[in-house]
């Protein structure tokens, strides 16, 4: 008896990330036409011929319902797959959504990263920033989780630096902040759940190759 082809379900970082996302496969032939109606209230979309289905979910939960396997495969930010630590396999690096993960403040504040002052760090990734002040820098410092605007934190007063994404700078520069230190290079990511990768192996694998294949002709 022939099985039919399970569909295979993927989750999308909403915003940007989605709209590369999805220029990037149209590239490799996956289309999914119907994504690109504002009107809409679906949440889920789907392509009947390739058997695929899409959704868009907030950057945050794309790794859980990864590693659930209510997604076999997630586009996302690196800096949401080291904060949220789930277990899935990171598989390509998309080489989109290019950014840092820097300690920003005024500069006035620089020293107290060199004096390993207790000083306190506002974040909206406490595990990231935690990783880089304890494990990397060996600094005692608070950490305050914000969820938004990280910005404003130095500025207010409520913390003497914050640990934040910066992409062209100009958040930080209109308000006379600037990048202290650098915690590491960000970029968009395919994450896929442990059990997809045996199952569909060989879909997977293929639309892994297809896709890189796009993305070095585009670094060339
Ligand atoms: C991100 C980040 C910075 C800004 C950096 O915020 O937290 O605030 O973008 O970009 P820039 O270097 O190009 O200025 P986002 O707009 O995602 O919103 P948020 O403040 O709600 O996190």
């Amino acid at each position: 008896m022939q099985q039919t082809e399970r569909y295979l379900t993927f989750a999308l970082g909403k915003g940007r990330l989605a709209k590369n996302a999805l220029a990037l496969f149209e590239k490799v032939g996956i289309h999914c036409d119907e994504m690109y109606d504002k009107e809409s209230r679906k949440l889920i979309f789907v392509n009947e011929d390739l058997k695929m289905r899409f959704f868009l979910a907030k950057g945050p939960d794309v790794p859980t319902y990864v590693e659930y396997g209510a997604a076999d495969i997630g586009i996302v930010g690196a800096d949401t797959i080291m904060e949220e630590g789930r277990k899935l396999y990171e598989v390509l690096d998309l080489k989109f959504g290019k950014c840092r993960m820097c300690v920003c403040g005024p500069e006035s504040a620089r020293k107290y990263l060199e004096h390993n002052q207790f000083i306190r760090v506002a974040t909206k990734y406490p595990n990231i920033a935690k990783d880089y002040f304890y494990n990397k820098k060996h600094q005692t410092v608070e950490f305050i989780k914000l969820n938004g605007s990280i910005e404003l934190a130095p500025i207010v007063g409520l913390s003497e630096v914050i640990v934040d994404i910066v992409e062209t700078g100009t958040t930080l520069r209109e308000n006379g902040l600037t990048v202290l230190e650098e915690v590491c290079p960000l970029s968009a990511r395919m994450v896929v759940n442990r059990v997809s990768m045996r199952m569909e192996n060989e879909r997977i694998t293929t639309l892994i190759r297809q896709l890189k294949e796009v993305i070095d002709k585009g670094e060339e």
